[in-house]
This record gives structure tokens, sequence and C-alpha cells, in this order.
């Protein structure tokens, strides 16, 4: 078969991934740049794009200037996000001009929501791909190029994990391991059902195999990655089961996991994090609101109690856990006293952190029909008293920390100053502390400025702290 017939088999043919080519002589000297929007999920996505297209002689160009093709790997969540994605395309027309034979895509969510709309109105866009259709990318280009076609694919597959592909990976301790797909919760707010499709888990032993890998090239801190990664499901396994294998496989390294949902929130869960230590003592726990009605409307699956329930069973078990959570401000009908219960969870649990949101209408979602009474000056007052009342709890929490001494593995230079490093606590934590310090040695030595590197575990003694930062002064383990 030629080049393009195999092409055209692919684009036909859902299940392609068998199909072994050796396409990577076609464009060894193309540029790819991929700008990411959204979740985890899609910056994990992101490098299995990469990868896909590297197969195929594309290497990354570090800049849109630079590049032969520009994806945006976009968000649906809220309306916000498909603004910004929108902006974006209307910054990128000055480079299409310049040069006609760039080729722009849109990847991700918006790819099945708006496909129609980006192809009709956003004349720049060339290529719209689904997140289940990213084995196509390099054939839709080549198309593309050949025929002028513009390139669409935006089925949603009941299968695709994307297995067999080794994500092209920035250097650095820490890694996305995603280890399902997709979401079968239906949340009446959400749109990922759509956008994702159903809910898929990967090979345990894949998982496990790749997870080795990341620990041979130096990575130290893994998250496990799913829309909903305790609905893990494999073989007669669940995801407890799949935590226990990593942590067990890998006694070295540490192992996170983002996001949970309440209701497969077990308590077998709890035992096998409580039970390893090199599992984080960490949970991103979304309650989204502190009002059984309104959770009946989300359609969340759980009560306040029950999610009360297991935070409680978490502290008691793992003393000094992190938590963290996902609130949804004003979804529609929720009334004052509704909106004081959620006030009321916020100060019962003492979250470590809180991302707030002001419920967004999102088109084909079941809250979608719910009508939406609340005044624009009612919503702002709610989320400033939500976001008011964490700040001074994440603030009274991180003031608790100061003096204690805390271990940290050193994630990266810290974004405000080149001469200080950023690193997490086991609980998610971040901490700022100087690069380099003096120490003194048992004969008495006065060593200066002792060099850490990232990657290292290092005992930190917290000096000082906002509500989102520890800041701190490294120690002599
Ligand atoms: N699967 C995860 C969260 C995925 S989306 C879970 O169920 O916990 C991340 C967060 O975005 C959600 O927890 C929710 O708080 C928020 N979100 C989702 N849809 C939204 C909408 N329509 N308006 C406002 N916030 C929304
Ligand atoms: Fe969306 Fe709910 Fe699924 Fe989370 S569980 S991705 S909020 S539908
Ligand atoms: Fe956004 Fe899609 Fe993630 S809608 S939050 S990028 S799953």
């Amino acid at each position: 078969m030629s080049f393009m017939d195999i092409s055209r088999y692919i684009l036909n043919n859902a299940a392609s991934q068998d199909i072994k080519t050796d396409f990577g002589r076609f464009n060894g000297d193309k540029k790819v740049y991929i700008e990411t929007y959204g979740c985890q999920m899609n910056f994990s996505d992101t490098e299995i794009v990469l990868s896909v297209l590297n197969d195929f002689g594309y290497a990354e160009s570090g800049s849109v200037e630079n590049s032969d093709v520009i994806l945006l790997n976009t968000c649906s969540i809220r309306e916000n996000a498909e603004k910004k994605v929108y902006s974006r395309l209307e910054d990128l027309k000055f480079l299409k001009k310049k040069n006609p034979n760039l080729i722009i895509g849109i990847l991700g969510c918006m790819a099945e929501r708006l496909r129609k709309d980006l192809i009709e109105k956003k004349k720049i866009v060339d290529l719209i791909v689904g997140p289940d259709e990213y084995r196509k990318v390099p054939y839709l280009i080549e198309n593309l190029i050949e025929t002028g076609e513009k390139g669409i694919a935006v089925k949603l597959s009941r299968v695709e994990t994307y297995d067999d592909i080794t994500p092209v990976r920035k250097e650095g301790v820490t890694a996305w391991l995603s280890i399902m797909r997709g979401c079968d919760k239906f949340c009446t707010f959400c749109v990922v059902p759509f956008t994702r499709g159903r809910e898929r888990s990967r090979n345990l032993n894949n998982i496990l195999k790749e997870a080795a890998r990341l620990y041979l090239s130096g990575v130290k801190d893994i998250w496990l990655l799913g829309q909903n990664v305790n609905s893990y499901k494999h073989e007669g396994k669940d995801f407890a089961d799949l935590l226990k294998a990593v942590a067990i496989e890998l006694p070295e390294m540490r192992i996170r996991f983002t996001t949970s949902h309440p209701y497969d929130l077990s308590e077998k869960l709890l035992d096998v994090m409580a039970s390893h230590e090199n599992i984080c003592k960490y949970i991103h726990l979304p309650v989204q609101s502190g009002s059984d009605r309104i959770l009946k409307k989300m359609n969340r699956l759980y009560t306040v109690e029950e999610y009360m329930r297991v935070m409680r069973k978490a502290r008691e078990m793992m003393p000094g856990i992190g938590l963290s959570t996902d609130i949804i401000s004003c979804f529609p009908s929720e009334t004052e006293d509704e909106h004081k219960m959620t006030l009321d969870v916020i100060n019962e649990v003492k979250y470590d952190g809180a991302y707030t949101f002001l419920y967004s209408r999102r088109e084909n979602t079941k809250a979608y029909e719910f009508e939406t009474d609340i005044d624009e000056e009612t919503k702002k007052r709610r989320l400033d008293e939500i976001i008011t009342l964490q700040r001074k709890i994440s603030y009274e929490i991180n003031k608790g920390i100061t003096g204690k001494i805390k271990e940290v593995l050193i994630e990266s230079t810290s974004k405000k100053s080149e001469d200080q490093f950023m690193g997490r606590t086991d609980c998610n934590k971040s901490v700022i502390f100087p690069k380099k310090f003096s120490y003194i040695t048992e004969d008495g030595k006065l060593i200066d400025k002792a060099e850490l590197k990232i990657g290292d575990l290092v005992k930190i003694r917290i000096t000082k702290a906002n509500s989102a930062t520890l800041f701190g002064e490294p120690l002599l383990n």
C-alpha cells in the first residue's frame, strides 16, 4: 500500500493501532508546537500527541513562531476556558497571514463540542481532533498537505486508552501517568462525559511497566491520573489494588493520584494509603456543595454526611493528611442557606486548599435546562465569601506548620527567584527555600553554601507561611 492508501485506511478505521509504518522518513524536518489548556488529563494527552507525532519525524519547536503546525489542546469545562481558546485563535491569525502554509489545529475537549462552529466560523482552523483520535493526527496533517482537505476526527471510543504509547515527557522529577479515561458519572453540570466519552481503564501490568520505566529515567514522584481515578477497573482489579501494586513495585517512588470521586473512595483505598509510606498522604476530593438538595440536583451520588464520614475516616487513619476540594458556587436555585451549608463544610473539614468556581452553564448537560436565577451581585459575594473563608483556613493551617521540620522533594527552581528552589511535602504543600546553605560538620567545620539539586529529598525547617506557600531553610539530613 502507498502512503496515501494507508493514510486513508487509517483515517477510515478506528482500530488503527495495529498498523506499523515507517512514515518517519516523510516529514523529518517539520516542527510542531502544542499549547495545552485545562486539566492534567489534557497535559498528559499532549505528551501522547507529541509521541505520535515524533514517530513521524515531527520535532517540538518550542514557540509558535518557528512552527509548521500549531495545535491547541483545549478545555470546555467552563465558558471562560473556551473563551481563552477563541481569543488565542484570534492572536494566531497574524502568523497564518505571514505563512499561509501554517497548519492550525484544535485538539481536546472543544473538538467534539464545537467542531461545526470552529470549521465554519474560524477559517484559520485546519484540523480538529478529539481526545480519542490522537493516533490520526499525523495522517490528517499529511492528507491536508496533499489534498488541502481540512481534517476532522472527533469520534469517541469505548476502548482507546493509548496503552501502548510512551508519552514524550519533559525531563523532571514529577510525571503524570494516565491510568483511565472518560467518565460515566454524568454530574448534571459537567461536559466531561460528552467531551471524553465512556470510562475505560488501562491494563494494570502496562501501567506498572510504565511506572518502572519512569523510575529508571529518574522520576521520583508519580501522579496516577484519571477523570475519576478511583473508579479504575481492569480484569477484576480496582484502584486500591493498582495503587498497592505500584507502591510495592516502586518502594522509593512517591505516589499520588487525582481526581477522586467521593462515591468511589472506599475504605480499602484508605487502608492501602495508610499502610504504604511511599503513597503520599494527600487526597483531593471535590465536594461541590454543602447541601444535600443541591448535591442531588448535581447527581453527585453522595450526601454531605457520607462525604464527611470519608473525610473523618481519612483523618483518623492518617493524621496530618493533606485534604483539598473543588466547590461550585451558585448552582441553579442555590439558596442563601444552602450557600451557608457549603461554608459550614469548609469550616468543618478545614481543607488545606480549595478550587472554587462559579457555576457555568454548559450546553448539552442536564443542568443547562435548570433555571439560573441568582443575580450577578449575589454570585460575586458568595464566591468571595467562600474564597475568603478558605484563604483564612489555609493560612491558619500553614501558620501552624512554622517551626516544624518537613521532608521536601525538590521539584524545580522557584518561579519567583533563581536562587531558590520549589519543592513539595508529602501532603502536597509547596515550599520555597534557598538553593545554597551553610552547615557545621561533626568535627566542627563550617561548610558554606552546600549545593542542593532537583530531585533531592531534603529536610526543611519551615520559617514563614502564607495561605498558599510555605517558606523555609534546608537542614543537613
Ligand atoms: N472528575 C472530577 C473533576 C473534573 S472537572 C470530579 O468529579 O471530581 C474539575 C472541576 O471543575 C469539578 O470538580 C467542578 O468543581 C468544576 N466544574 C465542572 N463543571 C463545571 C461547571 N459547569 N461550572 C463550574 N464548575 C465546573
Ligand atoms: Fe464531570 Fe462529574 Fe465526571 Fe467529574 S465525575 S468529570 S465532575 S461528570
Ligand atoms: Fe477541561 Fe476536558 Fe479536562 S473539559 S477539565 S480539559 S477533561
